[in-house]
């Protein structure tokens, strides 16, 4: 069994952050609500404890607070932020508010001959968000880093094992915060690091046979990279008990249809009904140019399909999603995070289907650790590192009103521009890249003949969190060789565009 690291949340913004980092350093980290009771907390062996941080004040009289137990159970204590704040609140310190609120980045001073400190320079810019501070240490303890405002920006009592930190080692702009993570995991905590997202899967595989008992579950197979790993992931633990339903709206991109069924069929042997709905999409779609209609169509006609393949199915017990942490955090429904905008993938049970329980196996993971996961189950690299893709996919690809040209002419050049990139050994580089019918038509010359044909551009952004993007400098020779391409091999393609705007004020898709 890995050494375990118990995350108490008390509600902050960067509580599953901190258990990616904990993750990242191969030691397995769970993360509870901070009222568990310590007798549960005891039971798991933790060899550390976290407090995360929080937007309530210590101060408050509802303040969430941890039981005091957890301060003598002789297992070392790391408190964040809040989490610091409740340490010393509850051992008899003194918090109080902050002459001036510290938000952003501050530079701290330390004492880095200190056991979370050691080897780091004595000043560092970290990332603070608080209002209040520590004014008088609990006894035992002695401050090991300051701000010019914040008098006690960390805490420690070796002997007891309870460190405090007023600012966010979790947050990548924090210089040096996952040494001081990784510190109290193995200098304080002594966690080996040999846990490993094989070990992940085990206990997933293990979770999913408890819940799932002799049962069948119901999964909608779209054939991204979340879903698949679920359906992976599914298989292992219950065979072919997983029905997998995929539809096939027509606006896939080349060969994945093809892709999804064989993987599904072949390497992971579930119950497949894959549906070719492509005509009832195109019939509802007759004329449609707007693309919010589009998308509107689209999702209503994927839950008619879905819905009426699963009533064929007969009962099943439970229905599985590939919800991913930042759809959960996107959907305000983990603690502390504001309702960003209401996501397709998280809202709970259709009532109706008569399931008796929702598993989402990877609630908690973030997109890198998904594909990870992804590829210690034995999906193909291909399938796990799939860029994004919308779920109308190509149909907000064709600028305007829809047939079935007009969506080949993108998908051929969407796999011409893939093909490429991968061959120059870009596709690492570049987050995402796609071509797009713009609907222009324009003149040009073909051996003697006129043309009057498509303009095709080619999108590609590099981006970390897809919400502002940069347009991808893919170097000339690169978009020539596409563009000679895509204009020799497509008939109806007579031009390409390199789209070089970025986001915003222009979005990643045209739609
Ligand atoms: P925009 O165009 O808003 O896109 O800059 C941001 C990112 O979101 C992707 N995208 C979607 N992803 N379902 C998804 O899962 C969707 O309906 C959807 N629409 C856009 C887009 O490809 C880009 O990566």
């Amino acid at each position: 069994m890995a050494d375990t690291v118990i995350i108490l949340d008390f509600g902050g913004q960067y509580t599953q952050l901190i258990a990616r980092r904990v993750r990242q350093a191969k030691v397995l980290s769970q993360v509870l609500p901070y009222w568990t009771k310590p007798e549960e907390i005891a039971a798991l062996s933790p060899k550390g404890i976290i407090l995360s941080g929080g937007p309530a004040s210590v101060l408050a009289e509802d303040a969430p607070r941890c039981a005091a137990a957890l301060f003598e159970m002789g297992v070392p204590v790391l408190g964040i932020c809040y989490g610091m704040q409740l340490m010393a609140h509850m051992l008899s310190g003194h918090v109080a508010a902050a002459s001036s609120r510290e938000y952003g980045l501050r530079d701290v001073r330390l004492n880095n001959s200190e056991k979370l400190f050691q080897g780091l320079p004595e000043q560092l810019s970290c990332w603070m968000s608080h209002t209040y501070q520590v004014e008088m240490l609990p006894a035992g303890f002695r401050a090991t880093a300051s701000t010019d405002t914040c008098p006690v920006a960390a805490m420690a009592d070796d002997q007891r094992g309870l460190y405090g930190l007023q600012f966010h080692p979790e947050v990548t702009h924090t210089q040096h915060g996952n040494d001081i993570l990784k510190a109290f995991l193995f200098e304080v905590c002594g966690c080996k690091g040999d846990w490993q997202m094989a070990d992940f899967a085990k206990q997933a595989v293990n979770d999913i046979r408890d819940v799932v008992g002799d049962g069948k579950v119901l999964l909608a197979l779209s054939g991204g990279v979340d879903s698949s790993v679920v359906a992976a992931l599914l298989h292992r633990a219950i065979g072919d008990r997983l029905h997998c339903v995929f539809v096939d709206h027509g606006f896939m991109r080349k060969d994945e249809p093809r892709m999804v069924k064989e993987v599904f069929t072949r390497t992971f042997p579930v119950t497949l009904v894959a549906v070719d709905a492509a005509d009832r999409f195109m019939d509802k779609l007759r004329d449609v140019s707007d693309p919010e209609r589009k998308r509107k169509i689209i999702g209503a006609e994927f839950v008619a399909v879905f819905r009426e393949e699963a009533a064929k199915l007969g009962h099943l017990d439970h229905f599985a999603q590939g919800t991913i942490y930042p759809d959960v955090i996107e959907s305000g429904a983990a603690p502390g995070s504001t309702v960003i905008k209401s996501h397709h993938n998280v809202g709970g049970l259709p009532k109706e289907l008569g399931f008796t329980s929702l598993i989402e196996p990877l609630r908690m993971l973030f997109k890198d650790e998904v594909r990870e996961l992804g590829l210690v189950l034995g999906l193909p690299a291909d399938m796990v590192n799939r860029q994004p893709f919308p779920g109308p996919g190509l149909a907000i690809r064709v600028v305007g009103d829809l047939t079935r040209d007009k969506v080949a002419l993108v998908r051929e050049s969407d796999a011409i521009l893939r093909e490429e990139v991968a061959k120059a050994g870009l596709a690492g580089d570049i987050s995402q890249y796609f071509t797009v019918l713009t609907g222009v038509r324009s003149v040009g010359v073909m051996g003697d003949e006129r043309s009057y044909d498509h303009a095709i551009a080619i999108r590609a952004v590099t981006t970390d969190d897809f919400m502002t993007a940069d347009w991808a400098r893919i170097p000339y020779d690169v978009l020539a060789l596409v563009s000679r391409r895509i204009v020799n091999e497509i008939k109806g393609i007579n031009r390409v565009l390199f789209d070089v705007t970025t986001k915003p004020p222009a979005s990643i898709e045209w739609e």
